[in-house]
């Protein structure tokens, strides 16, 4: 029972951070690497390099100091290693293939993200609505932003005021209406920077207003909005 139990663990759940590459130049970074054995990256995907390695970890080595890298994927009988920028591929099953996706460990943030206390956050560039932009900034390894000062909103603000535009925020009130929780750690709002006539679950016909935003239009104070609309959106992660 026990071994049968183990069995099935072992080939469906994730198996994690087989080893990891230092590498300690000028920034302490550290790649991990998680690995989901019998799938592959397909190949239509947005694959940076293609490239023939001995071995998986001398894939992963190669997507360690490939900057843009996010996920490499194997193939042991051919030895095909192939690079992908996107840190949420399409994929497929392929028995003889194993994909790993890279987990940075740095005690600064990466490349596009900024830096505000101990977290690091991450301002889209493409529009989303907001069950994308949760998902979006999942594969990131990271989560939907959630405001818990005011130091953390004007940091945010000046931020969307720089840039111009509008960003949800990773809150609703989808279970009941009026009860703003933010949705990744199920917390109340503690803090709030709502607009004047804010929120006012406008109905647009089909639809109200469950999702939060910084909206421009309202001096980049926060607005609710209908959650399938499109907006930019904000990720954040601790740094390490
Ligand atoms: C990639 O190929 C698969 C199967 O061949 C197809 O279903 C998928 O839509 C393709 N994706 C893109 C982005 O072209
Ligand atoms: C911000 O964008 C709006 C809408 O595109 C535009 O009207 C406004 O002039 C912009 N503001 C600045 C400071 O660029
Ligand atoms: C959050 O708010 C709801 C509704 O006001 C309340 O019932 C609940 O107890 C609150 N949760 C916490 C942890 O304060």
């Amino acid at each position: 029972m026990l071994i049968s139990q183990t069995r099935v663990d072992f080939s469906i759940v994730f198996l994690c951070i087989i080893f990891s590459i230092g590498i300690a130049q000028l920034n302490v970074v550290k790649h991990n690497f998680i690995i989901k054995k019998e799938r592959r990256i397909l190949p239509n995907s947005t694959s940076v390099i293609t490239q023939i390695t001995q071995s998986p970890t001398a894939c992963a080595s190669l997507c360690s100091i490939q900057e843009t890298c996010c996920y490499a994927s194997y193939d042991r009988k051919t030895k095909d290693c192939y690079l992908d920028e996107s840190c949420c591929p399409q994929s497929e099953p392929s028995v003889d293939a194993l994909m790993l996706k890279k987990i940075t460990v740095s005690f600064s943030c990466q490349n596009k993200w900024l830096k505000y206390e101990n977290k690091c956050f991450y301002f889209s560039e493409v529009e989303k609505t907001w069950d994308e932009a949760r998902l979006t900034c999942e594969c990131y390894g990271s989560m939907q932003v959630e405001v818990g000062s005011s130091g953390e909103n004007d940091f945010l603000k000046k931020t969307a005021i720089v840039y111009n535009q509008s960003y949800w925020l990773g809150g609703n009130d989808k279970q009941s209406e009026g009860t703003w929780i933010w949705a990744s750690s199920l917390t109340n709002f503690t803090f709030t920077d709502w607009y004047p006539s804010e929120p006012n679950n406008y109905n647009h016909g089909l639809y109200y207003e469950h999702c939060i935003r910084i909206e421009r239009k309202f001096d980049f104070k926060w607005g609710n909005a209908n959650c399938r609309s499109r907006y930019k959106f904000i990720c954040e992660k601790k740094v390490e």
